[in-house]
């Protein structure tokens, strides 16, 4: 037995919570790998419509285990009220949520170095979601950081006040005007450790290992997508984490050769929150359109996501770092009603034709050209067979499966999990 993986292919918000959801059946676990609660996970079904943080997607299931892996960072604050809404729809969380001992840990000053580092840098800054998540890295990878396992031996506390301090002066010497109360922080911090302990830690690369060994089914859930993966991605407008699918491997400790599918997710157009290139982006009715019928706004902060035509050259570029094996797209039924659909073939790169992603994808440097589709006026969030889509949809889904050279193997029509076409 294998692991397969469910990756979003653009700058994240692609619908892989609700693509997860749907495919938690075929699975025993569902494994969180990187990130922390800059992710915001949607999904809806029975009329109620749920956002996860840091708990995988599978959560809503019967039977199912959720890992959160070691490549994740948790913050406990969040964490306790992410698990406090999931009590109030009577989740059974018993024996279904493990966490990695390996996970780090942000601390509430590690959301307090994100804003003074957004701050500092003024009109550059990143658009980070201001959740502690890149300071919290950072002390992974500047080996500082504090680890869920840390709570279960000694000398917590000294290792908490440590990091705190050093965490004030590193704010301190950004020189930005920010206000806290440091001590009600770390009350609040405090008390919603004693809530995380109460969940079961366990070592997960072990279990995870043993599990594949026994003929267990695992699906792990990227989070982001891949255009803001640290090293791939439109970096240092980026998340802080590897997004694409070596990330699964240091993530869980799963080894390249137990990975089976991979299935990238991509929504029919793009969008983007937050800062950094995005050469397709619309500032028009059309943009102002995808934004209102598909609901553009992020999960975890609100802001209005960006939007703009599907870019075929990025896309590209995910599917070859990624190594995906089936397509999986989201969100046709906004495209609904527009006349033309524009798609990005090639890039012009400083007077050149492009088909893949150069180092700098700044508007100074290219310009993205277009092939033009014929629309489709059929509202389509009520079909439930690939047969009765209209023919221009399926004229659009056979332009992208030649350029891509993937099977795109299913296409949502809406948020319900019932909005689903299995081709
Ligand atoms: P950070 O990971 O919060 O530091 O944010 C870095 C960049 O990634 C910003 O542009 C965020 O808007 C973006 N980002 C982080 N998490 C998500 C997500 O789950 N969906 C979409 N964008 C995200």
């Amino acid at each position: 037995m294998k692991i397969d993986l469910i990756l979003g292919l653009q700058w994240g918000d692609e619908g892989k919570g609700k693509i997860v959801d749907v495919l938690t059946k075929d699975y025993d676990i569902i494994a969180r790998f990187q990130g922390g609660p800059n992710a915001g996970h949607t999904l809806e079904f029975d009329g109620i419509k749920h956002v996860l943080h840091t708990i995988p997607s599978g959560i809503f299931h019967d039977n199912k285990l959720n890992i959160i892996g070691n490549g994740v960072v948790i913050d406990p604050v969040i964490f306790q009220n992410e698990i406090e809404k999931l009590d109030e729809l009577k989740v059974d969380l018993n024996d279904k949520l493990l966490i990695s001992r390996k996970a780090h840990l942000i601390l509430p000053t590690h959301r307090l170095i994100d804003k003074a580092s957004e701050l500092s840098k003024g009109k550059k800054k990143i658009g980070s979601t201001l959740k502690g998540i890149g300071p919290t890295y950072m002390d992974k990878t500047g080996r500082n950081g504090l680890r869920v396992g840390d709570l279960e031996l000694d000398g917590w506390d000294e290792k908490f006040e440590a990091l705190t301090n050093k965490h004030l002066n590193i704010i301190n010497n950004f020189n930005v005007d920010i206000e806290f109360n440091i001590d009600e922080l770390k009350r609040e911090f405090q008390a919603s450790l004693n809530f995380l302990k109460k969940i079961t830690f366990i070592d997960s690369e072990h279990y995870l290992n043993e599990s594949i060994n026994s003929g267990k089914k695992i699906l792990a859930e990227g989070a982001q997508g891949s255009l803001l993966d640290i090293d791939f991605g439109t970096y240092p407008y980026v998340t802080s984490s590897n997004t694409t699918s070596a990330g699964a491997c240091t993530g869980l400790g799963i080894a390249p050769n137990k990975i089976n599918e991979v299935f990238g997710i991509f929504k029919a157009y793009t969008t983007r929150v937050g800062s950094g290139p995005f050469p397709t982006e619309l500032h028009d009715a059309i943009s102002q359109r995808m934004a209102k019928i598909g609901n553009e706004f992020g999960a975890t902060t609100g802001r209005p996501r960006r939007c703009g035509w599907l870019d075929l050259v990025s896309l590209k570029h995910s599917i070859s770092v990624n190594g995906v094996t089936e397509l999986i797209m989201m969100k046709g039924d906004v495209l609904s009603g527009i006349e033309k659909i524009k798609v990005c073939t090639k890039y012009n790169y400083k007077g050149k034709n492009l088909d893949y992603l150069p180092f700098s994808i700044l508007e100074e440097n290219m310009t993205p050209i277009y092939e033009k589709l014929e629309g489709w006026e059929e509202d389509i969030t009520k079909v439930r067979t690939y047969e009765d889509l209209p023919l221009n949809f399926k004229n659009y889904i056979h332009f992208l499966e030649d350029h891509l050279k993937l099977k795109i193997k299913i296409i949502s029509v809406g948020p319900d999990r019932k909005q689903t076409i299995l081709v």
